[in-house]
């Protein structure tokens, strides 16, 4: 099924130009990593329906790598599929592959045809909490990576995460959140700029409010993770839960490229990648962890409190 939906991708992306799809902040997940970020969620297979949002889809591969997983592990209740998507060119495609998942894995989906953050139900003082909207078991995505200005419609409906010009990949993974059940998961690729800086910060405190970070994925080469494409920025793959309970430690993973055929694994300590401060420290192996400590330990004896 994956298959047939990259062929469809590889044949949209040679039919427009990279200048076009930079515009509409537009880069294709390839295949493995599509299956690594569906490999990441801990399925709850026992409920008698699931719900999947992927806004930004795209030609569907993220949510199709999910259903693959679903079906090949046995679930057999029913899959529900909610995409967004705004390009009248990818449209059709998203289309034609959404129906193929439909008719082959019996899923039922939804392809809502427009803009995410501003279809949502904002309460009237335009705070992103006030209302709830619709929500889901596990959320998928790859968001577009684009620079907005402060008046432009989604960063004025989402003011209580920006500050100043905000970039839409943090507003995705907001509404994502918004839109996650309590206890449920969201696996984001994203670059890995909202991790430090002030620029960030109240995007960082809702996230870490509402939610703990379980896993994280980092890519040593950055220009080799979106096959035929070139995104500047370093991307990550996030994954969070949605409780307050956070576990011992976060499973963080790198690998040279995302073909993911070297994958390193490192257990670290919850508080060493999460700090008090909601800085996110990226911190893949014990050597890491111990300089880290150490600055941490130095700068509270420096300005105790
Ligand atoms: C980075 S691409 C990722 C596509 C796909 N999820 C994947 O992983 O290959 C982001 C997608 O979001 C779409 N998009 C951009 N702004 C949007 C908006 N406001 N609402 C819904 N989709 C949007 C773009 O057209 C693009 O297809």
């Amino acid at each position: 099924m994956l298959s047939r939906i990259v062929e469809n991708t590889g044949h949209f992306m040679s039919t427009v130009s990279k200048a076009e799809r930079k515009r509409y902040g537009q880069f294709f997940t390839n295949a493995a990593t599509a299956t690594f970020m569906a490999s990441l969620f801990d399925l709850d297979m026992s409920g008698p329906s699931i719900d999947i949002l992927d806004a930004g889809a795209g030609t569907g591969i993220l949510c199709a790598a999910l259903v693959q997983r679903l079906v090949d592990e046995g679930y057999t209740g029913r899959i529900n599929v909610i995409c967004y998507e705004t390009d009248g060119r990818v449209l059709p495609l998203l289309e034609e592959n959404m129906s193929f998942i439909a008719r082959h894995r019996g899923v039922s989906y939804d392809i809502r045809r427009e803009n995410y953050i501003t279809s949502q139900p904002f309460a009237a003082n335009q705070s992103l909490f006030g209302v709830q909207g619709e929500t889901y078991d596990y959320v998928i995505g790859n968001p577009p990576y684009k620079k907005i200005p402060k008046e432009a419609e989604e960063a004025k409906a989402m003011q209580s995460v920006c500050h100043g010009s905000p970039n839409l990949y943090f507003l995705f993974m907001a509404m994502g959140v918004c839109n996650l059940r309590q206890g449920q998961e969201l696996v984001y690729i994203i670059p890995r700029s909202w991790t430090s800086g002030a620029y960030f910060k109240k995007f960082r405190d809702y996230l870490l409010s509402n939610c703990v970070i379980t896993d994280i994925h980092l890519f040593d080469s950055r220009d080799k993770v979106f096959d035929k494409d070139t995104v500047l920025q370093e991307t990550i793959i996030v994954k969070v839960k949605k409780t307050m309970a956070a576990p011992e430690s976060i499973n963080m993973t790198t690998s040279s490229t995302s073909d993911f055929s070297d994958i390193r694994h490192y257990n670290a300590p919850y508080g060493t990648v999460v700090a008090k401060n909601r800085i996110v420290y990226l911190v893949t192996n014990d050597q890491e962890s111990k300089v880290l400590n150490a600055i941490k330990t130095t700068s509270m004896r420096r300005c105790p409190g």
